[in-house]
């Protein structure tokens, strides 16, 4: 019998994940602990670390070159430029960087600034993704966010400035509070930094957050589900108008603009993720780390990997990643992808003008985008 050959077909992406925010935003689940959470756990010892997991993940990886890099968090920028960069050399150490590779870095507005972005620079990064999420003072204090609502447009202006081409801004809609003119503002204010790439999600009241028990307690009152379409569709006229066109749901760039990282993700690429609570997924494994970051350096000071649990995916698992993820892209899934009965239901989606077909792709109308969530349960269900 034969071993299973690797699949090497694809990008290879490598996600580095920054455990750490100096506070913690009501709305935000994600691994990420402030130092009142931290014990003794630090970023040096974190950094240290990660360069252990990349040097045990290079053999595992084998010789495939790295198409991208994206470190994030977290606050990646609470490491500071030299930080980053050792970030950077660290995978440089262990891996080899197709030429032209992209490498991006999440970057908070609050802790960033020329002199950071001109080391980033020099260190190989090519993108900086900046956590924007409303121009409104008052959206940003529902928030929770630090920052003044200037701060991270002028972030943006800075990171250009000091040579990146690719910029991002994440925006935050349907907050508590948040009128269309906020949002209209909020986009304005994101295009005239003259970024080439935006990301906008409707705000998710995630459980065990300080935003889901004030909402509970009937403090903060969220929009309802028509509300957030036409959120969305303001959105997207403005940012189409201004030359940035969808390329996923929650994504608009400028021609050249996508984040190919991300695009790895959604377009079946494989990658490894190190870091605290990092998921990776490499020839039909998926698995995730530890999440804590005490645990997580605790494991590599003995240098095992920090793996809390793994899973092989199986064709059926792989095929609902693929219908979920690639329908949510402008490029559209291949209609020879499905099954005869999604196929009979995909049929059905076009003929109710949510899903459109370009040669022999199925892909998202306008009208399937705002309720890109349920066109895609529907094709899935049996
Ligand atoms: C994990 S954060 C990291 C970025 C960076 N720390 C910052 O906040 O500026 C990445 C993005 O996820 C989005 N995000 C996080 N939690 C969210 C939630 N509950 N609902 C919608 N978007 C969320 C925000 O737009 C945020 O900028
Ligand atoms: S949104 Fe960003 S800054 Fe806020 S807690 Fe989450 S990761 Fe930290």
């Amino acid at each position: 019998m034969t071993s299973p050959q690797p699949d090497t077909a694809g990008p290879f992406g490598i996600y580095v994940h920054v455990p750490f925010c100096a506070t913690r935003c009501g709305y935000c689940d994600f691994n990420t602990y402030t130092p009142a959470e931290l014990g003794d756990s630090t970023p040096a010892g974190w950094l240290a670390a990660v360069q252990v997991e990349l040097e045990l993940a290079a053999p595992r990886v084998g010789s495939r070159p790295v198409d991208t890099v994206f470190v994030g968090g977290g606050t990646p920028t609470l490491l500071g430029g030299d930080g980053l960069a050792a970030v950077l050399d660290a995978v440089r150490a262990h891996f080899t960087l197709t030429p032209g590779a992209e490498v991006t870095t999440e970057a908070n507005p609050e802790s960033s600034s020329p002199a950071l972005f001109a080391r980033l620079r020099e260190a190989g990064y090519t993108r900086v993704s900046l956590g924007m999420q409303s121009a409104a003072t008052h959206v940003l204090k529902v928030l929770d966010r630090v920052h003044s609502a200037g701060r991270a447009p002028a972030a943006a202006r800075e990171a250009r400035a000091e040579g990146f081409e690719h910029v991002n801004l994440d925006l935050i809609y349907g907050t508590p509070g948040e009128s269309d003119d906020d949002l209209k503002m909020s986009v304005e204010t994101a295009l005239d930094a003259g970024i080439d790439h935006l990301s906008a999600y409707a705000l998710i009241v995630e459980d065990g957050t300080a935003l889901a028990r004030r909402v509970r307690r009937g403090e903060l009152p969220m929009p309802d589900d028509d509300v957030l379409a036409d959120r969305y569709e303001l959105l997207d006229a403005a940012l189409s108008a201004a030359g940035l066109h969808w390329y996923e749901v929650s994504n608009w760039s400028a021609p050249g603009g996508e984040c190919r990282h991300n695009l790895g993700y959604w377009d079946g690429g494989h990658w490894w993720g190190a870091g605290p609570g990092a998921h990776g997924y490499l020839d039909a494994t998926r698995w995730w780390n530890v999440k804590h970051p005490k645990a997580y350096a605790q494991a590599l000071a003995e240098r095992r990997l920090p793996v809390a649990d793994s899973e092989e995916l199986d064709d059926a698992a792989r095929h609902i990643e693929d219908v979920m993820l690639r329908l949510r892209l402008r490029s559209g899934l291949p209609d020879a992808v499905l099954t005869a009965a999604e196929r009979v239901r995909a049929e059905a989606a076009v003929t109710r003008g949510l899903l459109v077909r370009a040669g022999d792709q199925l892909v998202l109308t306008d009208r399937g985008r705002l309720l890109a969530d349920a066109v895609i349960r529907d094709l899935l269900d049996d």
